[in-house]
């Protein structure tokens, strides 16, 4: 069985097609006219809307754990997606995280989005393992001696904490100066940020499927931290970049297109 998997198509195509995973890890388009290589960024916001609908529909039918990064413009709109999947399903549980950025975008006729929001569906057995992403824990960093020396589990606002200089930071967004930016490519999360969802998700050797690949942030993710896993990816010169940039093979030249290690 391949470690790795990567796959060229359409999301909702190619993964009707896959097997299960423990658990999904999607950071979708945001809509908001970003000049990927292929995809067209611009759907009317009703089209879009019910794209997403469709979405959550199928990876909760794929995975245990379904982790979904979105732009805080559609808040409202995914709010009212989750609450009537709550409503059809009684095994699945939503749990609405944050993920916060010093750096954010500034606004100087108002408030700046500095904030990603990040939602968990999760079907009510499916295990967490809160003890996988432990940080220090203020106490630990001012030396207090009450405090566990296992550390804390961290909160739903998903930030970084720094051991020794006892700041709390976040997960900047990862920008043109970044170490961790492919400059290939219009938006990347930052690779802590999934390390932690996943931990959080997941043991070892168990499979994390991306539908939307990007730079590849979930499958050097996963490598990193041994699961397995697979990634669709759209654009098919991203899949070339992401296959070479992870030493992964071509499989199949017939579609669809299929790399893997
Ligand atoms: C927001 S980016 C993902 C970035 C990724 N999380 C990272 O950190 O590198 C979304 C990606 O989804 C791809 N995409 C768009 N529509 C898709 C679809 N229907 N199926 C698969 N991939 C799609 C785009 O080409 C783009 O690379």
């Amino acid at each position: 069985m391949l470690k790795h998997k990567l796959i060229h198509g359409d999301c909702l195509q190619r993964l009707r097609a896959l097997g299960d995973s423990t658990c999904i890890f999607a950071d979708p388009p945001d809509n908001i006219a970003l000049d990927y290589n292929e995809f067209d960024d611009r759907r009317a916001s009703d089209e879009y809307v019910a794209w997403l609908d469709d979405c959550l529909r199928l990876f909760i039918q794929k995975a245990g754990i379904v982790w979904v990064s979105y732009n805080a413009k559609w808040s409202f709109a995914m709010g009212m997606l989750v609450w009537r999947l709550l409503q059809e399903y009684d095994w699945l549980e939503a749990k609405a995280n944050v993920q916060v950025y010093t750096f954010g975008q500034h606004n100087k006729h108002d408030l700046g989005n500095n904030h990603r929001p990040l939602l968990r569906l999760k079907r009510k057995d499916a295990p967490l393992y809160p003890d996988q992403i432990r940080v220090p824990s203020w106490r630990q960093l001012h030396g207090d001696k009450r405090a566990d020396p296992r550390g804390r589990v961290p909160g739903d606002v998903m930030d970084m904490q720094y051991p020794g200089l006892g700041d709390v930071l976040d997960f900047p967004r990862v920008t043109g100066n970044s170490r961790q930016r492919c400059n290939w490519h219009p938006t990347q999360l930052h690779e802590d940020l999934v390390e932690r969802c996943i931990k959080l998700s997941t043991l070892e050797g168990e499979r994390v499927t991306d539908p939307f690949g990007g730079t590849g942030t979930t499958l050097r993710v996963c490598d990193r931290i041994s699961r397995r896993c697979t990634l669709v990816e759209y654009d098919r010169t991203y899949c070339d970049k992401i296959a070479e940039e992870n030493g992964l093979k071509r499989i199949s030249e017939s579609t669809p297109a299929m790399w893997g290690k």
